[in-house]
């Protein structure tokens, strides 16, 4: 096993699941935390997020190698150093990327009196140029070293959350964008021990592959919900047409599932930093503003099927099954679910909510609503049902709904088995 001398720069969802696999892989890894209670669980072996196969990874290496610090100390004496920092959206969608320079001007300080040649890599997802232009100067100004000294490389993440140590470990594809072989080929050596394709681009590219691949899942997503949403109108199922279209090899069957929309921290964020990219260039970029405007659209289905089956929704009891922005996760960033309850709420509804992991988190945006610690619980004498996400546990739902008030069931994610459902475009 080939083993480097790592640091990773933020210990948020992508920093942890990338130091805590590199770690596995057999490297020694530093992740660097501005956050001291992050730093203190990660050194306990306790992940601050959740994702599946963490822990085990976490308590196997912390302690051995690997570690948290809140200071760049071991940047001096790693071969590559990762950024995997946030770049949160800003009101008009595009990327702040005030969290990259700044990283980068620390990572500069830190390299300032080291000798050994080291790569700086942007794992974070930054607009193309970003790299180049404002990583490479802010390393190369705080350092006070040459491009000949440093190198850099733009290596974007794949994860899907809940997956993520999964796709980790088993990656599709590695994309290694640099400007000069020597960078790229220290990259590549960090991942010699996986079988997936390697694939080395321009540093630029590297960076529109990572926005290019969201932005074409999310329309997959967007142009399935509008043929649900014209295949309900005609009573057709979109399942069934969905199957025949994805055995086209050229289409494929994934991401294809119609229903409330996409949310998360990653498709609606890349795809309105991309429309702002877009504009930026002088383009008009109608397709991915669609695909957004289809997905704004979405949940609000969900409330207007409500409306049409039990009238006004005033003084109504509405149980929302479903917090979460997908299954086995407890993100709510962008979850289809708060347009809903936001919607409920302004009309009057009086909201139940029921998720197997994410009420902590919704509490805090919707600390009125009341929360139940079952669906059989937020099910009894409620008005009707909403459900907003593909946990499997509530396939498995069917006596629960005779706790109801009226069975008025419609959902937002094809899961449930039991009779008496509509769904949002089926
Ligand atoms: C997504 C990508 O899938 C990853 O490849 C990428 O690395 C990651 O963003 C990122 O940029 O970090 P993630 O946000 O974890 O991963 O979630 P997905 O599993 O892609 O699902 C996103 C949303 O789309 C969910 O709300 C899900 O319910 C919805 N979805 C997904 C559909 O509505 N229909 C589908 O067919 C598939």
């Amino acid at each position: 096993m080939y083993s480097m001398k790592l640091s990773v720069v933020g210990g948020g969802y992508v920093g942890l699941v990338t130091g805590t696999c590199f770690a596995e892989l057999g490297h020694d890894v530093t992740i660097i935390e501005i956050d001291p209670e992050k730093v203190r669980a990660i050194n306990d072996g306790v992940p601050p997020i959740y994702e599946d196969g963490l822990e085990n990874l976490l308590k196997k290496n912390t302690g051995k190698r690997l570690r948290a610090s809140t200071g760049y100390e071991s940047v001096s004496s790693s071969e590559i150093v990762f950024i995997a920092v946030g770049t949160p959206p800003k009101p008009d969608g595009s990327a702040n990327l005030a969290y990259i320079e700044s990283a980068s001007t620390s990572i500069g300080e830190a390299l300032k009196n080291s000798s050994p040649y080291c790569v700086v890599v942007v794992k974070s997802t930054v607009p193309p140029g970003t790299t180049e232009k404002i990583v490479k100067p802010a390393v190369l100004k705080a350092s006070g070293k040459t491009e000949y000294e440093t190198g850099f490389a733009m290596n974007p993440e794949f994860l899907r959350e809940g997956r993520a140590v999964e796709d980790f470990l088993h990656p599709d594809r590695i994309v290694i964008g640099s400007s000069d072989p020597r960078a790229g080929d220290r990259v590549a050596k960090v991942y010699q021990d996986h079988k997936a394709p390697v694939l080395r681009t321009g540093l630029t590219a590297a960076e529109m592959i990572k926005y290019t691949s969201n932005a074409f899942l999310a329309t997959k997503i967007s142009f399935s919900n509008e043929i649900g949403n014209i295949c309900k109108n005609l009573n057709i199922d979109v399942y069934e047409v969905m199957k025949g279209v994805g055995l086209d090899p050229r289409i494929g069957p994934l991401f294809l599932n119609a229903g409330a929309g996409f949310g998360g921290s990653c498709f609606p964020k890349d795809v309105s930093a991309l429309v702002s990219l877009a504009k930026e260039t002088g383009e008009n970029p109608i397709l991915l503003q669609s695909v957004l405007a289809v997905n704004e659209q979405q949940p609000q289905r969900m409330i207007a099927l409500l409306e049409k089956r039990i009238g006004t929704l005033s003084g109504k009891r509405i149980a929302v099954l479903g917090l979460a922005f997908k299954d086995n996760t407890d993100d709510i960033r962008d979850s289809r679910a708060i347009p809903v309850i936001e919607t409920l709420v302004t009309k009057g509804a009086r909201v139940t909510a029921y998720d197997p992991m994410a009420i902590p988190n919704m509490q805090r945006v919707f600390p009125a609503i009341e929360y139940s610690s079952s669906a059989a619980k937020a099910l009894t004498g409620a008005d009707a049902c909403l459900v907003m996400t593909e946990w499997p546990e509530f396939s498995r739902l069917d006596k629960e709904f005779d706790l109801m008030k009226h069975k008025v069931i419609i959902e937002g994610r094809r899961i449930l088995s039991c009779k008496g459902v509509e769904g949002i475009c089926w």
